[in-house]
């Protein structure tokens, strides 16, 4: 094999370590929020003053994650409040997402526009979502 497949192959190998897992649940997560978030929330996650509440540095997505799972696939009705400001506006349910989806949707966001809210486990979002099951 002359050097230059090896150059070759060497950047395929590293192409392939490097686009592992952890990166194409984030790219997932993106695209899905894209498709099913962004319409409301914006791309940017800043929602719509006064009547979408934000997500990009949202006290409720830090604080309460165990209930994202639960907002996205059977919606949010009644006050809720984000950032001391209340919202009172229904979310509809979103009940085509698995369990993995919404895991990489919420992942997405925890790392998007500046917030740094952590990681969110698989098996944790399929415990809140057992929760919440209707
Ligand atoms: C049709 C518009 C709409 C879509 C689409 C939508 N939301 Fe919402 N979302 C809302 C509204 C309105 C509320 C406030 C509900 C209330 O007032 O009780 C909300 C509330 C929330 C909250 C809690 C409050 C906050 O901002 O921290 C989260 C988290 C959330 N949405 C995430 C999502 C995610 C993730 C998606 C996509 C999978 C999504 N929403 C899709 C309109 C929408």
């Amino acid at each position: 094999m002359s050097s230059n497949h090896n150059i070759a192959l060497t950047f395929l190998v590293l192409l392939i370590l490097l686009s592992g897992c952890g990166g194409q649940s984030f790219q997932q997560g993106q695209i899905l929020y894209q498709n099913f978030c962004a319409n409301c929330h914006m791309d940017d996650g800043t929602g719509l003053a006064g009547n979408i509440p934000p997500l990009v540095g949202s006290s409720l997505v830090r604080t309460q994650q165990e209930r994202i799972p639960c907002i996205i696939r059977y919606g949010q009705e009644g006050p809720i409040e984000v950032n001391g400001q209340v919202f009172n506006n229904p979310m509809a349910a979103i009940p085509q997402l698995s369990d993995i989806e919404i895991t990489n949707i919420i992942n997405y966001i925890n790392h998007s526009w500046g917030n740094d809210f952590g990681y969110v486990k698989f098996e944790a979002v399929r415990e809140a979502l057992k929760r919440c099951e209707k």
